[in-house]
């Protein structure tokens, strides 16, 4: 079966990665099922009462679980990226490469970008070992730029290799009126490439714009992606929630029942689970609020044992 997504998403402190864990846990009963925490600040694993590294944990029968080190991450990112720039550039190990290299870490949106990352590689190593992947995310202003960048990266891709094709046609024409030049960086001779087969950047753009184009569409695909929204019975986490429901239905994300989570502590809670819904015009789900720290995965069973867990896995229902 083609793997299954779930994004868990949500305010700071609402139960994130207790309901991500809840889930893969019910998942588990049925598929075999990694959860994966991609904040950088990580308790999935206080949660589920492991200690958990960057490769999958087996935590029950069927059930595996990782934080992904996003420092080594974002290191990682740079390192590719410096790679890739330099078997596309030949010529720039002539110039200062550690400086760019610096300019790179303080650019904006490296950390949004190293996530993705992450995420395309974890699901490339997903399929074919797991049925359901569970992303426990970071606070929702860094998952949703996380969410948005594939589109918006496809739109810069494609702009930009309009620009390339440009440049390649203007190389071409000087070629035709001057010839062919090439040119010696280290005694190694260059030549321009003025066609996009021949054309190194122009090859990575391509790959780039096909990824995106294949990121985009998986997200908004419901057979595949879903996201399970949580928040708490209480106003801030309703605005929150429907400003990150905006954005996430902008970006055609299926989006299952909102999970709100923690109910029960105030008497009104029952009125506000009521008013959610109708704001959000979304059914929702009830978590109760318990007296104890649902921690461990007997906890964690208790608490999610009610969820009909199959509202937020992609797909068809097949069991
Ligand atoms: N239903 C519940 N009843 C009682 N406590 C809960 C419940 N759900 C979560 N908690 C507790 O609330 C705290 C926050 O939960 P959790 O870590 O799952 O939230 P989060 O949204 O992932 O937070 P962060 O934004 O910090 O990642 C934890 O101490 C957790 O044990
Ligand atoms: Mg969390």
């Amino acid at each position: 079966m083609a793997l299954r997504i779930v994004y868990s998403v949500g305010k700071g402190g609402v139960g994130k990665t207790t309901c991500a864990a809840g889930l893969a846990l019910q998942a588990s009963r049925v598929w075999p099922t990694l959860v994966v925490s991609l904040d950088p600040a990580h308790n999935l694993g206080d949660v589920i009462g492991r200690r958990l590294s960057g490769e999958a944990t087996a935590v029950s029968s069927n059930l595996w679980a990782s934080e992904v080190d996003m420092d080594a991450a974002v290191a990682g990112y740079l390192a590719d990226s410096t790679r890739r720039l330099q078997s596309m550039y030949g010529y720039l190990k002539t110039i200062n490469l550690d400086g760019y290299l610096d300019a790179l870490k303080l650019s904006p949106g490296i950390e949004e970008y190293a996530t993705l990352q992450v995420m395309e590689r974890l699901l490339g190593d997903a399929a074919g070992r797991y049925d359901v992947v569970v992303f426990d995310t970071p606070p929702t202003g860094l998952t949703l730029r996380v969410l948005a960048l594939p589109r918006v990266s496809l739109l810069w891709g494609e702009r930009l290799s309009g620009l390339r094709r440009e440049i390649l046609d203007r190389r071409q024409i000087l070629r035709n009126i001057h010839g062919e030049r090439k040119y010696v960086i280290d005694g190694v001779e260059h030549a321009l490439a003025t066609d996009e087969k021949s054309d190194g950047v122009m090859g990575e753009l391509r790959d780039y714009v096909d990824r995106m184009r294949r990121l985009t569409a998986l997200q908004a695909d419901a057979s595949q992606t879903r996201v399970m929204p949580v928040m708490n019975p209480d106003r801030l986490s309703l605005f929150e929630t429907q400003r990150a429901l905006e954005t996430l239905r902008s970006l055609g994300m299926p989006i299952g029942p909102v999970i709100v989570n923690k109910v029960g502590l105030k008497p009104t809670d029952g009125q506000t689970v009521q008013d959610i819904g109708r704001a959000l015009g979304l059914p929702t789900r009830i978590l109760p609020f318990t007296s104890t720290e649902p921690v461990g995965l007997e906890a964690l069973e208790l608490l999610t044992s009610t969820m009909d867990f199959r509202e937020w896995i992609p797909g068809p229902r097949t069991t």
